[in-house]
């Protein structure tokens, strides 16, 4: 049995394997923040959106309805989305924006994943305001791999929770914000790290999270202090309410960024398109591998701040294994960039600071049990390295998840040619794609 869904955006799957259906209708609401109102776009009129429940291996199916004058996509930040790249999301890479007056289905399996992800709009600014938490439940029947929690809460933003003496509590924490890094505390417990990016992790106590815009981490707080609110504060959070007014402005503001040298210049028809169906001049597949001029990467940058522009994706074999090592810089001023891979979970291998050391580094690489994620925080200064298998035929966005660095140009796409098996290709577009 299905329930009727009228005010959520997706209701919990009634039974196992059904496709959990929902309507986002985008509109404008009015919002009052320092004592003026206005208007910002939202999914059903809520701010933070609605939250998606849906089990491990439901199909969810959610028609976007854009009421708005502005266009819109949405983004199911860490779904897989194998083999259904046309419900990813990120404007002109996966496809066009659903624009004013048109609907579109977003129509996926979420497979092999269970925890706290997040929707979001993935065009211009536009996720300021749209977004929401994704909860995926494990399949039924099987219990979570840690002490079952007394009580279940979801966490956006600043927020009280209230607890019990001796009740454990699993909080599901989301980092929505656009520009935001953040540290989550809460005075006098620790947390345990039971799940980051919907991958179960070894559990690990602190007492500080941090946590970089796209990611999400559920924790258990076991409340041994008196029973009372403890207050959860993520202020930098509400400094990113941007109204409408606003955007265009935002979004215009101009300066450079670049991976390899290449500042990333968004296409007008969408990659997957045009890969999909081998239409030519859109893009083309050599985004060179590696820097072309080396230099000191964290030390002063080089005097010709020049860099090429373009659409340039890198190709790569359907199972390939894929390792990146992302070196931070120092141009403009060193700061840390939270870089989010769609398509993939990925392993966190190895992270230092000042330049990666191809010889010496790579021996110090955890290849026993790295945190898997697909959002990863380059240290200010340093570098990462991660690996995954390219097992999702497509086309798949690689971008700074700092929206004003995505804007400059931070941002790369691989294409993930098909492979020969019958669930190695790419399945047929919906016919409700939208159009450029
Ligand atoms: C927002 O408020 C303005 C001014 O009161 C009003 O004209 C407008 O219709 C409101 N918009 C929405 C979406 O409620
Ligand atoms: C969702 O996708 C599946 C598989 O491609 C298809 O069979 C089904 O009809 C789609 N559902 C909707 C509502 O578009
Ligand atoms: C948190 O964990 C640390 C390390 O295990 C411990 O030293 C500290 O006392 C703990 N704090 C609380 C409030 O339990
Ligand atoms: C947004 O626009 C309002 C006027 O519409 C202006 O007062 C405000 O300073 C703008 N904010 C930013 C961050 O540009
Ligand atoms: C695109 O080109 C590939 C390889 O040449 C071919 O297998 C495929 O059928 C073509 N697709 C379309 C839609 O023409
Ligand atoms: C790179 O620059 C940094 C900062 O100036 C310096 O500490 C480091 O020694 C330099 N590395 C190399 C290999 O020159
Ligand atoms: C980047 O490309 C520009 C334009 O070709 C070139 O002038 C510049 O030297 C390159 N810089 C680096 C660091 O590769
Ligand atoms: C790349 O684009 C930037 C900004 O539009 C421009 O300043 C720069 O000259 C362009 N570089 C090349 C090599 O065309
Ligand atoms: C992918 O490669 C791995 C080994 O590198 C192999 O075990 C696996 O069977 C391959 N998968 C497919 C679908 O080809
Ligand atoms: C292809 O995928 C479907 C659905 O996940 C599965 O039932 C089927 O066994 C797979 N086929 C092969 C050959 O792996
Ligand atoms: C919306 O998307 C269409 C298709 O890409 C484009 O032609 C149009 O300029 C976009 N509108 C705005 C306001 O960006």
């Amino acid at each position: 049995m299905l329930l009727p869904c009228l005010t959520a955006m997706v209701c919990c799957c009634c039974y196992d394997g059904c496709p959990a259906y929902g309507t986002a209708q985008v509109v404008l609401k009015n919002i009052t923040r320092l004592c003026a109102t206005k208007p910002i776009v939202t999914v059903n009129g809520k701010f933070p959106g609605p939250t998606l429940l849906a089990r491990e291996d439901d199909t969810v199916i959610v028609r976007v309805v854009n009421h708005v004058e502005y266009n819109i996509t949405i983004h199911w930040h860490g779904v897989r989305q194998f083999r259904t790249g046309w419900a990813d999301g990120p404007a002109y890479i996966t496809q066009c924006p659903i624009q004013p007056g048109q609907s579109y289905i977003y129509n996926f399996t979420i497979t092999g994943q269970r925890g706290t992800l997040l929707w979001h709009a993935h065009i211009t600014w536009l996720r300021a305001t749209v977004h929401g938490a994704i909860v995926i439940l494990p399949k039924r029947g099987v219990p979570y791999p840690f002490p079952k929690p007394d009580k279940e809460e979801i966490i956006v933003f600043g927020y009280t929770l209230h607890v019990e003496t001796g009740k454990t509590y699993m909080l599901r924490i989301i980092n929505a914000a656009v520009n935001d890094e953040l540290f989550f505390k809460i005075a006098g417990h620790n947390l345990t790290i039971v799940e980051v990016d919907a991958t179960y992790t070894k559990p690990f106590k602190t007492d500080t999270l941090f946590i970089a815009p796209g990611q999400t981490t559920n924790a258990l707080l076991t409340a041994d202090q008196t029973t009372g609110k403890y207050l959860i504060a993520i202020s930098p959070f509400m400094d990113t309410v941007v109204a409408v007014d606003n955007l265009t402005a935002t979004g215009a503001l101009r300066a450079v960024a670049n991976i390899n040298n290449i500042s990333f210049v968004m296409p007008t028809t969408a990659l997957l398109q045009a890969h999909y169906y081998n239409i030519s001049g859109i893009f083309t597949d050599d985004f060179p591998g590696n820097p072309a001029i080396p230099y000191n990467y964290t030390g002063n940058p080089p005097s010709n701040l020049q860099t090429m522009n373009g659409t340039k994706v890198y190709r790569v074999a359907f199972n390939s294994t894929v390792q990146v090592v992302l070196q931070g810089t120092a141009f403009l001023a060193p700061e840390s960039h939270p870089i989010h891979l769609h398509g993939f979970n990925f392993y966190a291998i190895g992270k230092g600071v000042g330049n990666f050391d191809p010889v010496n580094d790579p021996k110090k690489f955890n290849l026993v049990d790295p945190v898997e994620r697909n959002t990863i925080g380059i240290p200010t200064g340093g570098w990462s390295a991660i690996r995954f298998r390219a097992d999702n035929p497509g086309v798949w966005f690689l971008h700074c998840h700092l929206e004003v660095h995505t804007t400059w140009g931070l941002k790369m796409a691989f294409v993930v040619d098909n492979g020969k098996g019958p669930n190695e290709t790419i399945l047929p577009p919906p016919t409700d794609l939208p159009m450029c």
